[in-house]
């Protein structure tokens, strides 16, 4: 069990470690207890190192021994002997300064005191509260080995313990105790130098103890509960990851997260010792556990990481191309330097490699040394400061299509070099430092949305940091319905018939009631197109919503279902004529979004008051198939066209009542619509006919899990903020998904399963007829088998439907209870774009749709 500073540094926090030790014993474990000095402990030994003055020293050790006897006094001990001569060796030192041993040794026979001094306090603690405990001098037990790549510096200060099973030390410590306490960060040389094991030197120590002993675990308790798909600090919604291999720890350690030193995974792989992250303060917590196991899960990125500080090194040169020894010769010079590469890029005539702070002693000293060096074969320029953003997975490679969206990112940003690991486990981008901290929660989310981060598989990934220690999680928007009140009935459903929408009304409402609390918004559309199912429609008319429509199909179903409402939107794109000859017989109001109505058909639109879409310029939403903004996309006026709109308009005498924009569908973003509304304003004030601004819909739904619902409070605000401005215009909007997609569930049934190629398939009685969303946009759909809700999910399943396409996927890589012919099978969230994209391809019979109260 590994202690880290701040765990050592106070009474309390030795009770509690006594707390842990005791329940492992009573487990029957024998424990090796290995510390770190007290915080602040090893830096202020450092501060010693570089006094130049021997009073200076002194007064530095002083008040080091004081720091000990301070809490040996809390503790109400008096001053063992083992401590009492690590306390005088220390004063000597300080006394002898680094002349008489040699600046480095010196050094780390200095800074080794602060795990000698804390283990032997803890030692006295802990035996004195009855639990006893055996001080063991670490540098007995581990061997430093001069490796041929060091210089004396990294010996001495970063050295390397070669560490294998050994009975033998086994035994001798087995000897000694059933508790023993010993020091982290120290060993001893061949030549029986103290010696530091560099950064991280704590955990590292605990996996070489472990390695040697062969032990049941290693525990390294610390103020996390674990390794998260993020920086914590970063991202707050980043997940906890419960399982990691050794190597995807060992990556997502190296590339960033401080929990775990990355040296300290690779002792334990061979003799397969798992490795457990606890937190100190929430023992319960079950934390992650690194080890051996492979386990069936979904090919998933692990995390996002970010360095920053990285120096890269380009070197130029015509010569170097296809000259037999260049590169040797260039990092002959990093090697003298002492200087470990990290990324390398090369090409013809240049070779990019980035300088990593963790693993070098970096000085500026150094990299200027490097620098004049190397200019020698080439030249050379130092570009820094620098981050590199890391995404760790294993099979890195397979997951490539699932990042477009974080490609898109990178493309607007300077990426200085990017690499691929070639064990497949990571991919990484070097760009600016300075762009990184609030790009980082933004691939996040990014990552979580497109499904390349499972998120959903619980066996992997656990609660989010927010929820651990932030206060609570997120409460979703809309509770699942299904899940609490509703299941007994949505089973006696589905044993009438399958492949069934059923829709929950009362959400429905629940979400009508949630937009109305929007007090900038003057006028509500429900856009139909989501969901055309008359009770649907009904109750949105009761919730006091009008309709958008843009077919003469919608307007048909608005006027005939719920006549009593106000004329109807009709916002079509490239529709026939007769579709508007129509829309303004029956009074719709009617959106344009083309110069060709208006140039050809302008006697149709005389005497008519109208609205204009334009195009913004940009589209955003879940898919690029949903953006309708931008310059590929075939919705709006272009704003270069909007004089000759508006010359039209007034030659054909069409009045301009509105101005419209809907950029894209399933936005979680609260902050979008004020910025399109305060657009269209000012674009309106040229307009002087306009009375009314229409935002459009594309208010989303968190369709991952771990996405935030969109925050209604702060969507107000930001319209009201508009409105302040521009409060002769009245706010209009038209969103669709929003009020339905959490009310509807599609229902089906297991008809087969097949083991093959890996993968297991599940089939259900329906597929992409009833639901494309997962195959037009690779939208993710919460599966669950209802029959068997709460049961371990314990097989991982293709869930797949009976239509003859290899896209006819519902779900990928789903964790189920292990399922049987008849099961229902419930999709969740089919409420919005389900049934009314649905088809009878391959002939097969639509699903039948019921609603419920
Ligand atoms: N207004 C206009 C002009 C629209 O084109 C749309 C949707 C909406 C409002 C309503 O958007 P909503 O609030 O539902 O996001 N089939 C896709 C969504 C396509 C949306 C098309 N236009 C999906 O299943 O995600």
């Amino acid at each position: 069990m590994k202690f880290g500073g701040t765990s050592v540094a106070t009474l309390p926090r030795w009770q509690n470690i006594r707390e842990l030790v005791a329940s492992r014993r009573a487990e029957g474990a024998r424990v090796l207890i290995v510390v770190s000095a007290l915080t602040g402990v090893t830096d202020a030994l450092k501060q010693l190192c570089i006094e130049g003055e021997q009073g200076k020293r002194e007064a530095a050790a002083g008040a080091i021994a004081q720091r000990h006897h301070d809490l040996l006094d809390h503790m109400q001990l008096t001053l063992p002997d083992t401590l009492g001569q690590r306390l005088e060796h220390l004063a000597r030192l300080a006394v002898d300064g680094a002349a008489a041993h040699g600046a480095l040794a010196w050094q780390a026979q200095v800074q080794a005191h602060g795990e000698l001094m804390s283990s032997a306090l803890g030692a006295a603690f802990l035996s004195h509260s009855g639990l006893p405990t055996q001080w063991l001098d670490a540098r007995e037990c581990l061997a430093a080995v001069a490796l041929p790549n060091q210089n004396e510096r990294t010996r001495l200060l970063s050295a390397m313990v070669e560490a294998k099973p050994d009975p033998a030390l086994t035994a001798r410590l087995a000897a000694l105790g059933d508790v023993l306490i010993t020091q982290g960060f120290i060993a001893r040389d061949a030549q029986g130098r103290t010696v530091l094991l560099g950064r991280g030197g704590s955990d590292t120590s605990a996996a070489y103890f472990g390695a040697l002993l062969k032990a049941a675990r290693v525990e390294t308790w610390t103020d996390v509960a674990g390794m998260f798909t993020a920086n914590p600090r970063q991202v707050p919604g980043a997940r906890l990851l419960q399982r990691l291999d050794y190597e995807e720890a060992q990556e997502i350690a190296s590339t960033g997260a401080k929990v775990l030193h990355p040296r300290c995974l690779s002792p334990l792989r061979e003799p397969r010792v798992p490795l457990l992250i606890k937190d100190t303060n929430h023992p319960e917590l079950e934390g992650t556990v690194i080890g051996p196991e492979v386990r069936a899960h979904a090919p998933s990125v692990k995390a996002i990481s970010a360095r920053k500080g990285i120096t890269l090194v380009s070197m130029e040169s015509v010569g170097m191309w296809q000259q037999v020894g260049f590169l040797a010769d260039v990092f002959a010079h990093f090697k003298t330097h002492g200087l470990s590469v990290d990324l390398i890029g090369s090409a013809e005539t240049n070779v990019t490699v980035s300088l990593d702070p963790t693993e070098n002693l970096l000085d500026s000293d150094a990299i200027a040394a490097l620098a004049s060096d190397l200019a020698k074969v080439c030249r050379v320029k130092v570009i820094a400061p620098c981050a590199a953003i890391t995404l760790v997975g294993r099979g890195m490679r397979s997951l490539l299509h699932t990042l477009s969206g974080v490609l898109a990112e990178f493309g607007q940003l300077r990426v200085h070099m990017i690499s691929q690991s070639s064990n497949n486990l990571n991919l990484t981008f070097v760009v600016d430092e300075e762009v990184v901290d609030a790009l980082l929660p933004h691939l996040h989310d990014l990552l979580i949305g497109a499904g390349a981060l499972r998120t959903d598989d619980s066996a992997l990934f656990g609660p989010s940091w927010q929820t651990l220690y932030g206060g609570g999680e997120v409460i979703p928007a809309v509770p699942a319905w299904w899940r609490e009140t509703q299941r007994p009935r949505l089973l006696e459903l589905a044993a009438e018939t399958t492949p069934r929408h059923v829709y929950h009304l009362p959400t429905v409402r629940q979400q009508a009631r949630t937009l109305k609390t929007l007090a900038a918004v003057d006028r509500f559309h429900y856009a139909v197109k989501a969901n055309t199912h008359p009770a649907i429609l009904r109750a949105l008319a009761e919730e006091g919503f009008a309709f958008e429509c843009v077919s003469p199909g919608e307007l048909v179903a608005v006027g005939s279902i719920v006549p009593q409402v106000a004329s109807p939107l009709f916002t079509p794109n490239f529709a026939p004529r007769e579709d508007y000859a129509r829309a303004l017989a029956t009074g719709a109001t009617v959106t344009l979004d083309a110069l060709h109505p208006l140039q050809h058909w302008g006697a149709l639109f005389r005497g008519h008051e109208i609205a204009l879409r334009v195009d913004l310029g940009r589209g955003l939403g879940h898919h690029d198939k949903v953006r309708t903004g931008g310059s590929g996309s075939k919705f709006g006026l272009p704003l270069d066209q909007l004089s000759a709109f508006l010359q039209l308009a007034s030659e054909h005498g069409v009045t301009v009542r509105g101005l419209h924009a809907h950029l894209g569908s399933g936005v979680l973003d609260a902050g979008h619509w004020g910025e399109v509304y305060a657009q269209l304003a000012s674009l309106a004030e040229r307009i002087p006919s306009v009375v009314f601004i229409n935002i459009g819909g594309g208010l989303g739904v968190p369709a991952h899990p771990g996405e935030a619902p969109l925050d209604i409070a702060a969507l107000d605000q930001a319209l009201s903020a508009v409105k302040a401005l521009y409060p002769q215009y009245q706010l209009w909007i038209e969103p669709g998904r929003y009020l339905v997609a959490d009310a509807g569930v599609l229902l089906a049934r297991v008809t087969q399963q097949k083991d093959k190629g890996g993968f297991r398939y599940l089939g259900v009685d329906t597929g992409m007829n009833s639901l494309i969303r997962p195959a037009l946009y690779d939208a993710w759909h919460k599966i669950v088998n209802l029959t068997r809700l709460g049961e371990p999910a314990t097989a991982l399943y293709q869930v797949v439907g009976p239509i003859c396409e290899s896209g006819d996927v519902l779900g990928s890589d789903r964790r189920l209870p292990e399922a049987r012919e008849g099961d229902v099978i419930l999709i969740a969230q089919t409420g919005a774009y389900g049934k009314v994209m649905s088809s009878h391809y391959n002939l097969r019979d639509e699903a039948d749709e019921i609603v419920i109260e």
